[in-house]
């Protein structure tokens, strides 16, 4: 029996006597996070030459460094949309080393247990919202299910410790690399070792707030059940 045959459920089921207008109309999700893609580079990109480049004339990412990381780690950006929008995001890398080099700015080590923040932004019209901590702690607990992760790290200019220790990041100090006059602040927060920390919890009864069931693991664990809904079925 072909399989199609067997499953009736899954033949269009257009009736002809809904009329096209009524039929249900495809609408875009109102908030989701995913992984973002090379298609979604200029809408990067154009929320970076707002919060970066109109400021100082520079941002950490250019277009084709965007594209760049888009390509080779995909799995280590996140995206926040809005009805299709992107309205915040975070791009990252793997990274080998204790503390970060000028390479690191431009190199993805698929070796390393490090995972490198290059950029978060928020669009202008969404900040204040509280949006980037809510991205950040996503990011954060999606790392967590990566057994590869052990930690991330970032740098920053100075006024913008206090935001990321809000995050869990810890300063790991002065950042050797410097951008024309600007110096930063190297912060790390320690992926694996919070991993430790929320079994230690879950063991002492405190309600588990995450899960490690985002973006990609979700889809794994959607197309998993369908499966195996399919076969109980024949
Ligand atoms: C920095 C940025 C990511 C913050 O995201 P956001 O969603 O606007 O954050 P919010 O304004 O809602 O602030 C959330 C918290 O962080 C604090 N915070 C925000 N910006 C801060 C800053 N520049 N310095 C210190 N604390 C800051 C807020 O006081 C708030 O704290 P609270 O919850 O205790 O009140 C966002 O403003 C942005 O995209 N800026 C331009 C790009 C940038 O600078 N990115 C970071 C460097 S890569």
């Amino acid at each position: 029996m072909s399989l199609v045959g067997a499953l009736p459920f899954l033949k269009p089921r257009l009736s002809p006597s809904v009329s096209p207008g009524r039929q249900r109309r495809h609408t875009l999700p109102a908030s989701e996070f995913r992984p973002l893609n090379t298609q979604d580079a200029i809408s990067v990109f154009e929320i970076e030459k707002e919060a970066f480049i109109s400021v100082s004339g520079d941002c950490p990412l250019h277009l084709d460094e965007v594209r760049h990381f888009l390509t080779l780690c995909p799995e280590l950006s996140m995206g926040w949309f809005e009805e299709g929008r992107l309205v915040a995001f975070i791009i990252g890398s793997q990274w080998d080393q204790d503390r970060l080099t000028l390479d690191a700015l431009s190199l993805h080590k698929p070796k390393g247990s490090t995972v490198h923040i290059h950029v978060l932004a928020v669009h202008r019209t969404f900040r204040q919202q509280g949006k980037g901590p809510i991205l950040m702690w996503r990011y954060l607990q999606y790392l967590r299910c990566l057994p590869y992760v052990r930690r991330a790290v970032l740098m920053c200019e100075d006024f913008l410790v206090p935001f990321y220790q809000k995050s869990g990041f810890k300063v790991q100090g002065r950042c050797s690399i410097t951008v024309a006059s600007l110096t930063f602040t190297e912060m790390q927060y320690p992926v694996r070792g919070h991993a430790l920390m929320r079994r230690n919890s879950e063991a002492i009864g405190f309600p588990q707030t995450a899960t490690c069931l985002t973006l990609e693991s979700n889809h794994i664990f959607n197309k998993y059940v369908f499966v195996l809904f399919l076969l109980l079925k024949i």
